[in-house]
């Protein structure tokens, strides 16, 4: 009996990870940068990483964010199980990486907890394997130092990506990372919070200038050829910390500058992951690259 979540219902929390991956046992202006940072104490505000845990199920989230996400799902009742799909891509990008040989991850933007998180994908392949969790909100980092970070070579940092050279320096003064053999960086549903003033490029360059031969980038990014009715309702989100600004496929595309792309390129993450999963009105985009040699 086929186990896949039916894509228009809003309770599709049947979806895991498994389900898709063999895993074993602006268009608006930025608001102020201050608003856009999730603080440690706010709870009136709508906040991306609590969005998304509530999209996974999760119990990491307020009232304001669970209406944000009901809005949502009413605009598209299956982005419970995109949110899965996207997971489930990055953690596909980490298979394929420990897969060649990488020991090292970063996971940039990680968001709150959920397994499998990438260290139980990444030491399923090879026990020694290091992660790094990297995110901005205080709150995440809390409960990713607490819950994730007991386990054997991982670490987690509080770092926001839009001051790459910052997080570059933890990873290098603190040994976390090195930087001589290659590394896989993982971007999962994050870039998109990076406006273009912000210069989403830059980033990725300041990172790959520091990534050896043959190291892994995945990106996940959400894609202007959603339905226009959920790029409306995600236009609430605007002033805040889960504004979003959606790009288009060449757009992601070009952020992979300086990295080969694996088939099947940049396109609808569930393509990465089964040929018989359906679309979805929210569309995620998923790319792997790897640094040429
Ligand atoms: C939609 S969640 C995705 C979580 C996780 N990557 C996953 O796939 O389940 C986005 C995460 O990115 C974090 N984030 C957003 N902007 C960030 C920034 N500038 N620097 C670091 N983390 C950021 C948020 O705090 C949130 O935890």
């Amino acid at each position: 009996m086929s186990r896949d979540p039916d894509p228009n219902s809003n309770a599709a929390s049947s979806a895991r990870v498994s389900d898709y991956v063999d895993f074993g046992p602006g268009r608006q202006r930025a608001a102020s940068d201050d608003n856009r940072t999730p603080q440690p104490f706010e709870h009136g505000r709508l906040n991306s990483a609590r969005i998304y845990d509530y999209l996974l199920d999760g119990k990491d989230n307020r009232e304001i964010d669970r209406d944000m996400g009901d809005e949502l799902l009413s605009g598209a009742p299956e982005l419970k199980t995109l949110a899965w799909f996207t997971r489930s891509f990055g953690l596909k990008a980490v298979q394929m990486a420990a897969d060649a040989g990488i020991r090292q991850f970063v996971d940039l933007g990680s968001g709150y907890p959920n397994s499998p998180n990438v260290h139980e994908a990444a030491q399923e392949i090879e026990p020694s394997a290091r992660v790094v969790y990297v995110d901005y909100d205080p709150v995440v980092h809390a409960h990713c130092d607490a819950l994730l970070a007991k386990a054997d070579g991982v670490t987690a940092l509080l770092g926001d990506i839009r001051h790459p050279r910052n997080i570059l320096d933890l990873l290098e003064n603190h040994t976390l990372i090195d930087f001589n053999e290659p590394v896989a960086i993982t971007l999962i549903g994050v870039l998109h919070y990076v406006m273009d003033a912000e210069d989403p490029a830059g980033i990725i360059a300041a990172f790959r200038d520091q990534m050896a031969p043959g190291s892994y980038l995945a990106i996940a990014h959400g894609s202007l050829d959603s339905s226009p009715e959920v790029l409306q309702v995600l236009t609430g989100t605007n002033g805040t910390s889960a504004q979003v600004e959606f790009r288009t496929a060449a757009q992601t595309e070009a952020l992979f500058s300086g990295f080969e792309l694996f088939e099947p390129g940049v396109v609808p993450v569930q393509e990465w992951l089964r040929p018989d999963l359906p679309e979805t009105r929210l569309v995620m985009l998923g790319g792997i690259g790897i640094k040429g040699k």
